[in-house]
């Protein structure tokens, strides 16, 4: 089968011959018709991620049709179009995950590639209102949305909801959620344009990022924020202390933009915050994304389809950022 594989880190990803892959006990050959990138992926590719192994596979997303089961899978899979839990491992506990967790597509070989082994327990059914590249762009960013908003963030209906960055795609699905969710949402970015584009799509307002006085004009026009969903950090930081609520909640779930250089306490326990992190999802987080994606009919957003060959193209648009919402490959 073909692959994108990443041989060697700050290289290109080289498209390769593999070996199809072999299923081990409980696991099925998953045909993928498409797969999406993450920034993980291009952290990795950077050098940029913890114990990197290669040569691996890249992908954590990816959408397909079951095409065989090996020993002690579930033979009710064969045939249906699936969509794959990249979060593997999560463990017992809902509030964290487990020593055991890790994400699809390194360590293990990932969804850059025409076929994948999966266990069948991270497998569910492909919504249908989805096409195969929306499917596979709904996983990892859909996932950790849910998450961060719902599970972490505990959004109520008619709250007002900050999310920072939205050309990103777990931003982009965090609006989506958010907004069939019944909040006001809320936006940032370093761009007019996808300002616009959220607003069109059902957001409150948004608000540049990159000007210094964006946070007094947000809280001029529109009050406080009970609920900030971050995934940039960096000196940005200190303004999301200044626009939340009093009793405000402030998820964290990534850190573009690096670390804070400063937190300002005093504002943190006056105002009463509550500063959360979240990553990815239990089990429950995605069958609870996946109901509420088919219960409100969401599409996840699209900003580019590659075909798989040309993945190193969809990895270099992520290192300007100049997109909004998921890079896709087309896998078949
Ligand atoms: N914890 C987890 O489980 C988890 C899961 C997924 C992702 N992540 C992390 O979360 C981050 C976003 O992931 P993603 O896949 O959604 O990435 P992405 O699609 O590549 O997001 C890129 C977007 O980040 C925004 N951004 C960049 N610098 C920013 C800044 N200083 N302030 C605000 N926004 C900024 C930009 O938004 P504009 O273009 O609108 O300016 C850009 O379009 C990454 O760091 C990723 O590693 C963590």
């Amino acid at each position: 089968m073909k692959a994108l594989v990443l041989n060697e880190i700050k290289r290109p990803l080289d498209f390769e011959d593999r070996p199809g892959p072999v299923g081990e006990e409980g696991e099925v050959i998953v045909r993928l018709r498409a797969a999406a990138l993450n920034r993980r992926d291009y952290w990795i590719t950077q050098g940029l991620y913890p114990a990197i192994r290669c040569p691996v596979i890249l992908g954590s997303d990816g959408a397909g049709i079951v095409a065989a089961s090996s020993g002690g899978a579930d033979s009710s899979w064969q045939g249906r179009e699936v969509i794959i839990n990249p979060g593997y491992g999560w463990g017992d506990k809902s509030t964290v995950q487990g020593p055991d967790f890790r994400i699809l597509g390194m360590p293990d070989d990932g969804t850059f590639a025409e076929e994948i082994a999966v266990p069948t327990t991270q497998l569910y059914p492909k919504p249908d209102h989805l096409g195969w590249e929306e499917a596979a762009a709904l996983p990892l960013a859909g996932l950790t949305a849910y998450r961060a908003l719902f599970s972490q963030g505990k959004l109520q209906k008619g709250e007002k909801v900050l999310i920072t960055g939205i050309g990103g795609g777990v931003a982009s699905i965090a609006m989506q959620l958010a907004t069939a969710a019944g909040a006001a949402v809320f936006v940032t970015s370093s761009s007019q344009v996808k300002i616009d584009r959220a607003v069109s799509m059902g957001a409150a307002a948004g608000f540049d990022y990159t000007e210094s006085e964006w946070a007094e004009s947000l809280t001029s026009q529109h009050g406080s924020i009970d609920l900030i969903i971050d995934g940039a950090g960096g000196t940005g930081y200190s303004a999301l202390i200044d626009v939340a609520s009093a009793g405000g909640r402030i998820v964290n779930y990534g850190a573009t933009a690096g670390a804070p250089d400063t937190i300002e306490l005093r504002k943190v326990f006056w105002k009463q915050l509550h500063l959360v992190g979240s990553t990815m999802g239990s089990g429950e987080d995605f069958e609870a994304m996946l109901e509420m994606v088919n219960q409100f009919r969401i599409k996840p957003v699209i900003d580019h389809v590659f075909p798989l060959s040309k993945g190193n193209e969809a990895l270099q648009r992520m290192e300007t950022s100049p997109q909004f919402g998921k890079l896709v490959l087309r896998t078949t």
